[in-house]
């Protein structure tokens, strides 16, 4: 076990460090991390979401993009489209190829159509078997789920699950838990969209399934509400130095998530919300004044 595992196993983890990204160095510099459940394996918290830089195959920024997040550690990027070849492409010329954990979007098919798919990304990203398969399809995902298992048992792929946002697939997230059809799941939770906390996220933590957050910004409408707004005081409490970061310590605060999905094409945010990953993270009284703030900006 290595300190940044030791950190997160001792609870350490949360109050590692509070100095500004930069300024870390060694290992301090590396990311906590979560175990995925079930698994020995270790996932850092903050994960890239799908950026314009990746789909656009906008090279130079998506290179940057990915420099600073390996340079913190950082493992899961999220590759729908394009951006599975991209950033597969990217990964390999930096030989980060084992490093990199890649979410893809497989949408259900018959058997055939899907393994190649499977070889295709698997050539492109390096890999003997693909990190993580899953799909917005809720419903096709569980009527060929045999297909998404067969995956696995053959060995093309490692993890399988479903990716969704939106209060509405919810429940029906919940019935794929309950059957035990997912190893991941992908959904939405944030301060302007804090539902799945009610049953989502402690029904995934009580069955063992990982959970990784998409739309921790809203899209960036989250921006809109806080622009012009002055950090409040007591956000220092829990070392929170920007309103992204507000909004990511808000979310890796509930212990169920396993990672939060950050989608950004530009490195100054991308550091900025890494910086969310490190120091202090709110209690559950800290929480409630946090949606309380966030309310009242709305209203
Ligand atoms: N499977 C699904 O159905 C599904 C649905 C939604 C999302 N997702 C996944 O989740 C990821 C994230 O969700 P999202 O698309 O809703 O995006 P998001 O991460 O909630 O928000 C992205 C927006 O926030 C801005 N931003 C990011 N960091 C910032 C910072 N530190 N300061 C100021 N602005 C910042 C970005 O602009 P800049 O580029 O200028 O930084 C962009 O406009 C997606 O990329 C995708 O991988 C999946």
């Amino acid at each position: 076990m290595n300190r940044r595992e030791f950190m997160q196993y001792t609870g350490i983890a949360a109050v590692a460090t509070s100095a500004p990204l930069a300024a870390l160095a060694g290992e301090d510099r590396l990311l906590p991390a979560r175990p995925i459940p079930g698994t020995d394996e270790m996932m850092p918290i903050i994960g890239l979401g799908n950026s314009s830089a990746f789909r656009a195959d906008d090279l130079s920024v998506a290179s940057k993009l990915l420099d600073i997040f390996l340079d913190h550690g950082g493992r899961y990027v999220d590759v729908g489209g394009s951006s599975a070849f991209s950033v597969g492409k990217l990964g390999r010329e930096k030989n980060a190829a084992g490093k990199l954990f890649l979410g893809n979007y497989v949408d259900p098919k018959d058997k055939a159509a899907m393994r190649e798919d499977i070889a295709a990304l698997a050539k492109a990203q390096g890999k003997t078997m693909l990190d993580l398969v899953h799909t917005r399809n809720l419903r096709e995902f569980r009527a060929q789920h045999d297909h998404y298992r067969a995956l696995k048992e053959e060995g093309l792929v490692r993890f399988i699950g479903i990716a969704r946002s939106g209060g509405e697939h919810h429940e029906t997230i919940a019935t794929l838990i309950e059957d035990g059809l997912v190893d991941f799941i992908q959904t939405n939770y944030s301060l302007l969209e804090p539902e799945s906390a009610d049953r989502l996220l402690p029904l995934a933590s009580d069955n063992g399934v990982a959970v990784n957050i998409n739309r921790p910004f809203i899209n960036g409408d989250y921006f809109s509400v806080v622009r012009g707004q002055e950090l409040p005081d007591w956000a220092a409490e829990f070392d929170c130095q920007s309103w992204a970061q507000f909004s990511l310590k808000f979310i890796l605060a509930h212990s169920a998530v396993t990672c939060v999905l950050t989608e950004t094409a530009n490195p100054k945010h991308a550091i900025d919300n890494l910086g969310a990953g490190f120091g202090r993270l709110p209690d559950t009284d800290t929480q409630r004044r946090m949606l309380k703030h966030i309310r009242a900006l709305i209203t």
